[in-house]
């Protein structure tokens, strides 16, 4: 499957563009791999039923096969096939899917265990994004599909970056252009008593609280690091030159990444930044432009959000050797950004106070 000529079509309507959904529901259902928008980021999906297509997704994106996929659902009785939907779960979809939000279920025998990592449940998601939905629906079945990078990079937001990671292995690409929100879905696993977050997202702990009540508490500090859903025990994110994280308050912010510059330049390492508009204006004399990620204004969360995949991959073009980055508040949508820049930082971080 190397060596693939990898065509990106651009999706400006799912009407206009019929013909595109014809050939790529073709695919998946001949087993083939095709890589598609969500709301949250790209994903590389396969027909889920097929156990061959699956495997062709963990080795185009280089991935160990104990790292279950998530399958993806056009509407609600779709995910019937798959699984026993739970009290819990109906709950769930019912106030946030279509959207940015995967349930964890008891798995139904029709799903191969290759595609959950020999686990009895399974993660299901219906994706708020008519490109993904049109996708799903032209080929019949629930497609499997991870976050379409090769392992251990930023996920991809954009067409062209799931081209950057995918070129020759992939027939197809379907831009839908940026996506909303920038980080991979919150995931909830609704088959036990309480609820538990595997891994933050868009649909917070307090959203989910409002319609679930109580959740299980999140992982208490120092075990923080600990793999919740079985994937988050990898390396994942990494941009290529290491980053450190920066944390300080707004008023210390400026003089903190002065220091953190001057300091890697007198050891003749080129640093780049990742840093608000505001921030990024105060650098300007120290930093030179080109080694400048702007994520939004400053305190726009999901701004950064959505920048913060790209703003890594800026990065791997540019010739830095030490990156920087900027950190915010831990809370709401907060925590699933801090959540991937620590997992991108290694844990790498420096607080100024
Ligand atoms: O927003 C998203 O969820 C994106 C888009 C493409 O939908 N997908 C995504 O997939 O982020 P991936 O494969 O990069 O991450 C899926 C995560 C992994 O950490 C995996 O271990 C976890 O979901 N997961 C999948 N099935 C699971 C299960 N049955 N139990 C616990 N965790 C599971
Ligand atoms: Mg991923």
């Amino acid at each position: 499957m190397n060596h693939l000529q990898t065509g990106i079509e651009k999706i400006t309507d799912i009407k206009v563009d019929s013909t595109v959904f014809d050939e790529a529901g073709e695919i998946i259902r001949k087993g083939g791999l095709v890589a598609f928008p969500t709301e949250t980021v790209y994903g590389l999906g396969a027909n889920g039923f097929d156990a061959d297509a699956c495997a062709k997704i963990y080795e185009a994106k280089g991935r160990p096969s104990d790292n279950p996929l998530i399958l993806h659902v056009a509407d609600r009785a779709m995910i019937d096939k798959a699984a026993t939907v739970t009290e819990m779960a109906e709950r769930v979809l019912a106030a946030f899917a279509p959207g940015p939000v995967t349930v964890i279920l008891p798995k139904r025998d029709e799903v191969p265990s290759s595609v959950t990592g020999g686990l009895t449940t399974v993660g299901v998601r219906m994706p708020d994004n008519d490109i993904a939905r049109a996708l799903i629906r032209a080929a019949g079945v629930p497609i499997a599909a991870p976050s379409a990078n090769r392992s251990g990079r930023p996920s991809p937001t954009t067409a062209a970056a799931v081209f950057a990671d995918m070129d020759g292995k992939i027939p197809l690409i379907l831009d839908g252009g940026p996506c909303r929100f920038g980080v991979e879905s919150t995931i909830v696993d609704c088959t036990g008593e309480r609820a538990a977050i595997l891994r933050p997202g868009a649909v917070t702990r307090e959203m989910l609280a409002e319609v679930l009540g109580e959740l299980a508490p999140p992982p208490v500090v120092g075990e923080k690091d600990a793999p919740l859903a079985p994937g988050m025990k990898y390396t994942h994110y990494a941009p290529l030159a290491p980053l450190t994280l920066i944390s300080a308050s707004r008023k210390k912010k400026y003089e903190a990444f002065c220091a953190a510059v001057r300091e890697a330049t007198e050891k003749g390492k080129r640093p780049g930044v990742i840093v608000s508009r505001e921030l990024a204006e105060e650098l300007a004399t120290l930093v030179p432009a080109r080694h400048i990620a702007v994520y939004g204004d400053a305190g726009d969360v999901p701004a950064m959000a959505a920048n913060l995949y790209e703003s890594l991959r800026y990065f791997d073009d540019v010739d830095v050797d030490v990156l920087f980055a900027d950190t915010i508040e831990e809370k709401g949508l907060g925590v699933a950004v801090m959540n991937r820049l620590k997992k991108a930082a290694g844990g790498r971080m420096l607080f100024i106070d």
